[in-house]
């Protein structure tokens, strides 16, 4: 992938960060996915009074380009931090992984991890979740 792309992803995550509702945890979390056809969604984390019923950035994401009509995807790039300073990486927790692996192939989609346009790490999903059970395993 194009390297000016990903800094774009990455920019974007940032600049939504001060959308996060989080008033909770007081984590900040964005996240900015590219479709393969180059449209990107948003997602920022929206917690709740009752807490299960919040929902991770990551999966905002998804749930926005999928209502969109959007099945394929290329990269998403992942920024947080406490009441949005980004201080270090924001690894996507489990269950944003597991979502992941519904609607990508896991040795091509890229999730980018960092603290800025030059400061970009880059990860396959296989990486970040070996040995996966997806859509294959119930025969789809
Ligand atoms: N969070 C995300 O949005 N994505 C992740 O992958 C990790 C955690 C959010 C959930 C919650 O609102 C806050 O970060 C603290 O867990």
């Amino acid at each position: 992938m194009d390297e000016q792309v990903k800094r774009m992803l990455m920019r974007s995550a940032m600049d939504h960060l001060g959308n996060a509702y989080a008033p909770y945890s007081g984590f900040f979390v964005s996240a900015a996915l590219l479709t393969e056809d180059g449209s990107v969604f948003y997602g920022v984390n929206c917690e709740n009074a009752s807490y299960p019923s919040g929902i991770c950035a990551e999966r905002a994401a998804f749930s926005a380009a999928v209502s969109a009509g959007h099945r394929r995807f290329a990269a998403i790039a992942i920024v947080g931090g406490k009441q949005g300073k980004i201080e270090g990486i924001c690894a996507p927790c489990g269950i944003c992984r597991q979502v992941m692996r519904e609607f990508c192939d896991p040795a091509a989609f890229l999730i980018l991890l960092g603290t800025g346009e030059d400061d970009i790490r880059e990860y396959t999903l296989d990486a970040l979740l070996p040995e996966s059970f997806g859509p294959a395993n119930l025969g789809r």
